[in-house]
């Protein structure tokens, strides 16, 4: 078990937040009119990429949306069924883009997506060619999502890829043209967007370089990367959450910090990893996209995706990130705003050992808190009082997850 007890942890005080306990608003709603449309909480759904790589096909894609419905993820909030790179085929005599063998008809795929009730998403790159060497969006930027609209798309991911190339090209040794090169870029995207009138979701993917979350509200952008690609490890995963410290008055209702897409399922994590992985995006106010091999995942797998209140945790409609508030030894606490007053309170055990021989006692000084709360432990289901004084042993990677409705 990853606690000792439920009991055990009993009574950590939480009390009143304070002002300074709160993370300030800096970002102003430079929203364009588009993406206030979408995305108003993380999106959610689930994208090729992370299990399938350049192997996806449109049984793949159809074989996903019959499984989000019948393993109750539709019914649990996802909603997005996203196609990554590696669709792509060549362009028509009239440079219109055509979809390779592997997808046949696209309108048809997201006929039979949306006849499940979900949305489909597509790939592209401001560049030539896109990240896995296809045909990119660059030269046809309205061109192509005038024929995404006419599919039913309803999700783009944009990847800078091969546009880097374009950037050094054009602007040799001169960072800042080649940052305002950028811009624009993703600005075109986002303008031809609003242009088809369709509401999609615009996903910004450069590999987190950059700072994105400086310039990329103003592009139209509904999501961006703050981070390098993740992978099906512990520390590829610890890495990127580590690197979301500062993120949080960026993200809001319609614009959100991207730690990249759920591992949840895939590789070798450990239930606990898992556990841990899906609590912190969920902190994180992130897009909750699974990236695992929805026919065949187990049990457990599926418990984890679904689990409503982390879930609604994520979604929750404040749409206030959750930042990381202190570190002790290997033990991180986070908090995140919620709703009404609500708190949600993550202790994750980042260390390869079990707390036991020198157990954990969170500082609730350190939160802004004080006094005994009572709340629910998100993957229990059980009550807890938390106090300062009793000790919390967790397992290695694994998490303690609990919101407080009332903390006073
Ligand atoms: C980049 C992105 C990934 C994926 C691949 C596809 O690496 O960061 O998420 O889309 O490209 O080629």
């Amino acid at each position: 078990m990853r606690l000792v007890a439920s009991s055990a942890i009993a009574v950590l005080a939480l009390a009143t937040l304070t002002a300074a306990s709160q993370t300030p608003r800096t970002h102003k709603a430079t929203q364009p009119p588009r993406s206030q449309m979408v995305a108003q909480t993380p999106p959610m759904g689930w994208n090729s990429w992370n299990y399938f790589r350049r192997n996806v096909t449109d049984k793949d894609i159809r074989a996903a949306a019959d499984a989000m419905v019948a393993s109750g993820m539709r019914d649990a909030g996802y909603v997005y069924v996203n196609i990554d790179d590696t669709w792509e085929g060549e362009r028509d005599a009239n440079g219109e883009l055509q979809s390779n063998s592997k997808f046949p008809d696209m309108k048809a795929l997201a006929d039979y997506v949306h006849s499940k009730g979900l949305k489909l998403g597509i790939y592209s790159s401001p560049g030539p060619k896109t990240c896995a060497g296809f045909e990119g969006s660059l030269g046809h930027e309205a061109q192509d999502v005038r024929l995404f609209a006419s599919w039913g798309i309803d999700y783009l991911k944009y990847d800078l890829c091969s546009f880097r190339g374009v950037m050094r090209t054009q602007a040799p040794n001169d960072p800042a043209e080649q940052m305002r090169l950028m811009e624009a870029a993703f600005t075109k995207m986002g303008n031809a967007l609003r242009a088809t009138g369709r509401p999609m979701v615009y996903s910004l993917s450069m590999g987190g370089r950059d700072a994105a979350w400086e310039w990329a509200p103003s592009t139209g952008a509904n999501l961006w990367r703050t981070t390098r690609d993740i992978q099906p490890n512990w520390d590829r995963i610890y890495a990127i959450l580590s690197q979301q410290d500062g993120l949080a008055r960026y993200a809001g209702p319609g614009h959100w910090n991207d730690p990249d897409m759920l591992e949840v399922g895939n590789g070798k994590l450990t239930l606990a990893e898992d556990r841990s992985h899906f609590s912190i995006w969920a902190m994180l106010a992130a897009p909750l996209l699974a990236g695992n091999d929805l026919p065949h995942m187990t049990p457990e797998v599926r418990d984890v995706l679904t689990n409503r209140d982390v879930i609604a945790l994520d979604q929750d409609r404040l749409g206030r990130e959750g930042s990381r508030i202190y570190t002790e030894g290997e033990v991180d606490v986070w908090t995140r705003h919620l709703v009404g007053g609500a708190l949600a309170v993550a202790v994750l055990n980042a260390g390869a050992n079990r707390y036991s021989s020198h157990p954990f006692h969170l500082n609730l000084a350190k939160l802004g808190l004080h006094g005994p709360q009572r709340g629910k432990d998100l993957w229990t289901g059980k009550e807890v009082t938390l106090t300062s004084n009793m000790p919390i042993e967790i397992a290695s990677h694994d998490i303690l997850l609990v919101r407080l409705p009332q903390p006073k």
